[in-house]
């Protein structure tokens, strides 16, 4: 779409039959891999594992981009057989609509892929905290419990490095949000607790952990990173001393 926006421009500046034609064709293509790119992502939607929220603004803009393409197919379809400026320039407004939407469909998709943070994640600190407000994801440091809490600083780190891309705010996969601690308690789709507090050995998060790399239940998975020896150890310590986590605590 955005090469049939900048054939549009090529065009205006240096009419041809010819070049009406290739926008044409380049247009019915297009539209065609917009409607494929819709089923499919459909399909994927329904493997479910994504952030809700996010997954159903991907899908309003993809389907709002499907709709006008099918429109502005149309409009172009009908200029084809009776050349009129009148066609012409609806069917560009309604590309120029496309061309604006394209980009809000790309960014949720990749927040999709790549989680929530992955277009900040590099950004210039400067940049970050003007578009994120002021940092979170703090931990507080002196709750109620002062010292757990301190456990908790160093442990979250580690979940949120090691597991929260897919069993976080973007995707729960297992069915299981290492960010949510009622979560961790009633345990993913095997219905074991992940978390059992005082009892690492019960805990299945360390049970996966420590399972070889070539099993299939590794945590996290074989090839997507592995937790180091010492970060085990600082989970073990904060399991057998009651696994404190803020209270509320979700995440961010
Ligand atoms: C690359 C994605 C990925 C990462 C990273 C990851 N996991 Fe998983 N995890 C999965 C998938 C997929 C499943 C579901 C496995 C299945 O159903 O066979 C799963 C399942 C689990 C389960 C079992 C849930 C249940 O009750 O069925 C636990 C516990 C778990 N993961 C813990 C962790 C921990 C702890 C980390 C970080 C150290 C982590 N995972 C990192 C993908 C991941």
């Amino acid at each position: 779409m955005l090469v049939v926006a900048a054939l549009e421009v090529v065009w205006h500046r240096n009419r041809g039959a010819e070049l009406r034609l290739i926008i044409y064709r380049m247009t019915q293509v297009a539209v065609a891999s917009t409607l494929g790119t819709v089923a499919v992502g459909i399909l994927l939607k329904q493997d479910g594992g994504y952030n809700v929220q996010v997954v159903e603004s991907h899908k309003n803009y993809g389907l709002a981009v499907m709709w006008i393409s099918v429109v502005a197919m149309g409009l172009l379809t009908w200029e084809h057989h009776r050349s009129s400026a009148r066609l012409r320039n609806g069917f560009r407004g309604l590309l120029a609509v496309i061309v604006l939407l394209l980009p809000l469909v790309g960014h949720s998709g990749g927040k999709m892929t790549h989680g929530t943070e992955f277009f900040l994640k590099h950004a210039p600190a400067p940049i970050k905290n003007w578009l994120e407000g002021e940092p979170r994801n703090v931990p507080a440091e002196k709750g109620a419990n002062g010292g757990e809490n301190r456990l908790w600083s160093e442990v979250w780190p580690i979940l949120k490095e090691r597991c929260v891309k897919c069993h976080g705010p973007d995707k729960d996969k297992g069915d299981l949000r290492v960010d949510d601690r009622e979560s961790l308690l009633i345990g993913g789709e095997s219905e074991e607790p992940a978390l059992v507090p005082g009892d690492p050995a019960k805990s299945s998060l360390i049970r996966v952990i420590l399972l070889p790399q070539d099993h299939e239940e590794v945590m996290p998975p074989k090839g997507k990173g592995q937790v180091s020896a010492e970060e085990v150890t600082k989970l073990i310590e904060w399991i057998q001393k009651g696994a404190e986590m803020p209270n509320g605590f979700r995440g961010e």
